[in-house]
């Protein structure tokens, strides 16, 4: 549905410093993909590229099949067939809530009973199918992006580009809208795009993430292998809780390899990467007992009572980890604990810990 082929985008001409470097991914139909990095990483320049609103450098777009942007040339913004929510939302001031998004359908000569009926559905994903006479200016910076989202929907274009679009929402409607979001997406059978720099809510919503850091994409997988499995370092530490520490490899055993690392000698499902070399272990897959292989003793330095989730610090020989419990079983400071590190668990990443 959407091809993106070596993508280059730069702001400043005179500089090297590329907004976008050597960027290529593919969005299968139907595919909920986000765009996820910290900031200035380069998501929403990505995002406008495809949408039209910049000009690349260099690099190949296509959309359904049809080259939007090559070296040949570029295709307008009105002839691309998407939809999209930016992160600085703007809906227009003397129309009510309901004639901004009926605004887009016009444009596309959807009127009457049809139109309608669109409207009210997109109103009503949005919770503010009660706002719909209002006029646009008297909402508050969340209602008007919840306007502008459902401006976007209304369209049920092939291709629906999100920058951000739950940003000005408290937790607890953002976590409402993502679901809401994702069920609609699912229902129209659009391809969506979305950029956050929320790694939870790239967790909760995609099929597949592509993780940026200063324009390149360094991974992409969908959400329980970036997440369980890895391959870098910055992807680790990004998404999600992690404890990372430096190793090398100490021996080859099968389907195991053994790392010497700063809590001594840990074994590890897999085989090693190439490169400089790093151990993964997220807090929530450390156990408070004895298994098999890799046990640790320790003793608890810090307790974070979370309620539900319980973080500890843990001072192991020659490191600090952090572990994960629940509030069903409490520990103390002070306590000796033993760790279990399962090796599955164990990851082995690429980078410097
Ligand atoms: N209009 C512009 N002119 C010059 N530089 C720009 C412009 N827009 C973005 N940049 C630069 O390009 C880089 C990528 O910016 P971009 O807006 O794509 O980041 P982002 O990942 O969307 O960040 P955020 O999460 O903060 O929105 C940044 O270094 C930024 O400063
Ligand atoms: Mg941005």
């Amino acid at each position: 549905m959407l091809s993106i082929e070596n993508l280059h985008k730069r702001y400043d001409k005179r500089a090297d410093a590329f907004a976008v470097r050597a960027v290529s991914l593919d969005v299968r139909e139907g595919e909920f993909f986000t765009l996820l990095g910290p900031s200035g990483c380069g998501k929403t320049t990505t995002l406008r590229c495809v949408a039209g609103l910049e000009v690349p450098d260099s690099g190949t777009i296509r959309i359904a099949g049809q080259t939007v942007f090559d070296a040949r040339g570029s295709l307008p913004v009105a002839k691309r067939d998407i939809a999209m929510v930016f992160q600085s939302y703007a809906i227009w001031p003397h129309m009510s809530v309901a004639e901004n998004v009926r605004f887009p359908l016009d444009a596309m000569g959807i009127t009457g009973a049809a139109a309608t009926r669109r409207v009210e559905r997109a109103l009503e994903m949005v919770g503010l199918a009660a706002f719909r006479d209002r006029p646009a200016p008297m909402l508050s910076g969340g209602q008007q992006q919840r306007v502008a989202l459902a401006r976007a929907v209304v369209k049920e274009a092939k291709l629906l580009l999100l920058d951000e679009p739950l940003s000005n929402l408290d937790a607890r409607l953002r976590d409402q809208m993502r679901v809401e979001l994702r069920d609609l997406q699912r229902r129209i059978g659009t391809t969506a795009i979305y950029v956050t720099h929320d790694q939870e809510e790239a967790m909760a919503l995609s099929d597949r993430v592509a993780v940026m850091r200063d324009g390149v994409v360094v991974e992409l997988a969908p959400p329980r292998d970036l997440y369980l499995r890895p391959r870098t370092v910055f992807a680790a530490r990004f998404v999600g809780q992690a404890d990372v520490l430096p190793c090398t490899v100490a021996a080859r055993d099968g389907a195991l390899t053994w790392l010497d690392t700063p809590l001594g000698r840990i074994a590890s499902a897999g085989a090693p990467p190439d490169g400089p070399l790093s151990l993964l272990i997220r807090p929530e897959h450390i156990a408070f007992d004895a298994g098999a292989l890799n046990n640790l003793h320790g003793t608890i330095t810090r307790v974070v009572f979370g309620g539900r989730i319980v973080e500890y610090l843990v001072a192991v020989a020659g490191a600090e980890l952090r572990v994960q419990g629940t509030s069903a079983t409490l520990r103390a400071e002070g306590e000796a604990v033993t760790l279990h590190l399962p090796p599955e668990r164990c990851v082995m990443v690429q980078g410097e810990a």
